[in-house]
């Protein structure tokens, strides 16, 4: 295939928001134990963080970090995460089937949060708890002090405030797997009640609702117009969450996985608009994507893998990654960056061992799975503006998503860079790229990167930590202000011009 792809400073969508490029990290699995806390790795801080992990999710270039969950928050009391740890109770967590020791808590997860320059995302117990310990929590949390759990928190050794700002009101609320999940109207009210106390506090906090755990649900839409006419002046963002995966051998549509992300980010911004004007206010919900990725979540449910043992820190969830769900990450990517005019803020569940980029050894290694790269590049590379491109280019017929075009492409403009991210899901064949780079007022190439590989399904593993890497795409080539390279089938590129 070819492409003809026109890019214009005139089509810029919205500033480039750093927060799309946050992350996701859950008391599930080795996520938090034996992921970026073991004392006895040789790595460890005095802190006991390993500085192999940390260094990788600074390269990595995630930004904002969702905590501490994800399904465990709706079983979890703050209270037992903080404190002397000789006294933290060890707690069954039911939505995993594992336990917790809560050795990390909230002021030890926010100092590392420190180590690798991020933010934190914090998520309150709305499913069994209640307004309260979420009043408690923002206390503690956020009160700089004179006050019960404000000087709580400084006896136990944070004197300063972690001024969290973005709350999520719960997670995944319509979903029946979720301990306490609730009909959209019985959410929609507590959201409701929940975020005008939490705002009565502090009324410049940022506050995610729940919205749909997939677009597939069989609430999707009505569960955000619902819960969005409870809670419609009391909160900021309405999240949404999507899993992809190949299925029955399906690579094609797969790899098509973006234009369900772009229907999903368009459907939510249409009803919250919906309800904005029938409540004729003029405040905008966006979107915070505060779940993505690829995930193998049918093999999990086949294996009926339930931890019944109630183990501490179990193998779960710890998918390895291929060349094609690197290509898809990255594609995804994509998609959130064209859409920067509604999502506001995005999640990658998660960072490290569960569903995630970075995989540790307990007592070894840490490596990049295929996954990291298109994340980490794009981090890298986006700022400034986000350009949205038109794209002259053929298409494919694929079973889930009908006609998709074979290449897509976005890039973001600066004053003295600009990045273009493009993927090729030809399946066989590369495809011919030019990119009218005159109204960027690009003149060099400063560096081109692809992930490609004649085997779509190598990975990296313990034992071959590097089989997967991009490498400079020597095609490219910028003349007269016209960029022209070819993409492998099956690829991710990014290309940095000055
Ligand atoms: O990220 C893994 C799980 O996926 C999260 O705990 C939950 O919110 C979602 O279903």
């Amino acid at each position: 295939p070819s492409a003809y792809i026109a890019l214009d400073k005139k089509d810029a969508v919205a500033p480039v928001r750093r927060r799309i490029f946050g992350s996701f990290v859950e008391h599930l699995g080795r996520g938090v134990y034996t992921g970026i806390y073991e004392p006895s790795h040789p790595s460890a801080s005095d802190e006991g963080f390993r500085m192999d992990v940390v260094e990788l999710v600074r390269e990595l270039g995630s930004t904002t970090v969702r905590y501490p969950g994800g399904n465990f928050v709706s079983g979890f009391r703050w209270e037992d995460s903080v404190g002397p740890r000789e006294t933290r109770p060890v707690r069954r967590d039911l939505s995993w089937h594992s336990l917790e020791s809560n050795q990390i808590g909230l002021d030890e997860f926010a100092r590392w949060l420190k180590l690798t320059d991020s933010e934190l995302m914090l998520a309150v117990n709305v499913a069994t708890r209640g307004i309260l310990p979420a009043l408690d929590l923002l206390e503690y949390a956020n009160h700089p002090s004179g006050t019960a759990l404000s000087d709580l928190r400084i006896a136990n050794g944070t004197p300063d405030p972690h001024n969290v700002r973005m709350w999520c009101l719960g997670n995944e609320m319509d979903g029946p797997w979720q301990t306490g999940f609730m009909a959209a109207d019985d959410y929609g009210k507590i959201a409701a009640r929940t975020a005008a106390a939490m705002k009565a506090a502090d009324k410049d906090l940022e506050l995610v609702v729940c919205g749909s755990s997939g677009s597939g649900m069989p609430t999707f839409g009505d569960w955000e117009r619902t819960v969005l006419e409870h809670c419609y002046e009391h909160v900021d963002y309405v999240s949404c969450h999507a899993y992809y995966q190949e299925l029955d051998g399906d690579l094609a549509s797969f790899l098509a996985s973006p234009i369900d992300m772009a229907f999903f980010i368009d459907a939510v911004a249409a009803t919250a608009d919906h309800v904005g004007y029938k409540k004729r206010s003029s405040k905008k919900i966006n979107i915070s994507f505060d779940e993505w990725n690829v995930w193998y979540v049918k093999e999990h449910e086949e294996s009926g893998a339930v931890n019944d043992e109630w183990r501490h820190a179990p193998r779960q969830l710890e998918d390895v990654y291929t060349v094609a769900d690197a290509v898809v990450v990255g594609s995804l990517l994509m998609t959130l960056l064209k859409r920067s005019d509604r999502v506001a803020a995005a999640s990658l569940a998660q960072l490290v061992n569960v569903i995630a980029p970075i995989m540790t050894e307990p007592g070894g290694p840490a490596w990049r799975q295929t996954t990291f790269y298109p994340f980490s590049i794009t981090s890298r590379l986006a700022s400034g503006e986000v350009i949205r491109p038109v794209i002259e280019t053929s298409t494919y017929t694929t079973a889930r998503h009908g006609e998709v075009p074979l290449v897509d492409a976005v890039a973001t403009s600066d004053d003295d860079r600009a990045a273009v991210f493009l993927v090729n899901r030809h399946l066989t064949e590369a495809a011919q790229v030019t990119v009218d780079v005159r109204g960027l007022g690009s003149s060099v190439i400063t560096e081109a990167l692809t992930l490609a590989d004649s085997d779509v399904y190598a990975k990296n593993t313990l034992a071959d930590q590097h089989r997967v890497t991009p490498s400079a795409n020597t095609t490219a080539k910028l003349a007269d202000g016209l960029l022209t390279l070819e993409l492998p089938p099956v690829s991710w590129t990014a290309v940095a011009l000055g």
